[in-house]
């Protein structure tokens, strides 16, 4: 089992999508291990996308992402990391496969929906942010 870190974005938590992506979550076989509400602070926000830092789209990102609550989430399945990306969709709802995440609830690559760790390693320092509890 390996363990991913998803969030559930402002957009998407302001649009009362929260639910329904939960509930889909749920349906695709995925165990919850870890689930809050949060209001993400500019300093929280800078370290989570500090990979970003420099990017022409890095202010807005962290100016969208402290906007109003998301939803952190821990999610355990067999490559997990994998299967909630492609739920998820591309990056780009417009471009993202139908019933996908980003497809069903973005907007458009600002602001689409969710997000999801790429790899074992930033899994693992993503969850560490958030979820200091579950270590
Ligand atoms: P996410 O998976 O959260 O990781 C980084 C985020 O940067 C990405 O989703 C997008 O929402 C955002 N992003 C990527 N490219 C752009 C862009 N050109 N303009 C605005 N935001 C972007």
């Amino acid at each position: 089992m390996e363990t991913t870190f998803a969030i559930i974005k402002p957009d998407a938590v302001k649009a009362k999508n929260t639910g329904k992506i939960i509930d889909r979550i749920e349906q695709e076989g995925f165990n919850i291990v870890g689930m809050k509400k949060i209001n993400m602070t500019k300093n929280v926000a800078e370290l989570f996308y500090t990979v970003h830092k420099g990017k022409p789209f890095f202010e807005e990102l962290v100016d969208f992402m402290i906007s109003g609550p998301c939803v952190v989430l821990a999610l355990q399945k067999d490559n997990a990391i994998k299967a909630w990306r492609d739920l998820m969709g591309a990056t780009n709802p417009e471009k993202a496969e139908a019933n996908t995440m980003r497809k069903l609830y973005g907007t458009n690559v600002g602001s689409n929906a969710t997000h999801g760790s790429d790899a074992p390693e930033t899994a693992k320092t993503e969850l560490t942010i958030f979820f200091q509890e579950l270590n």
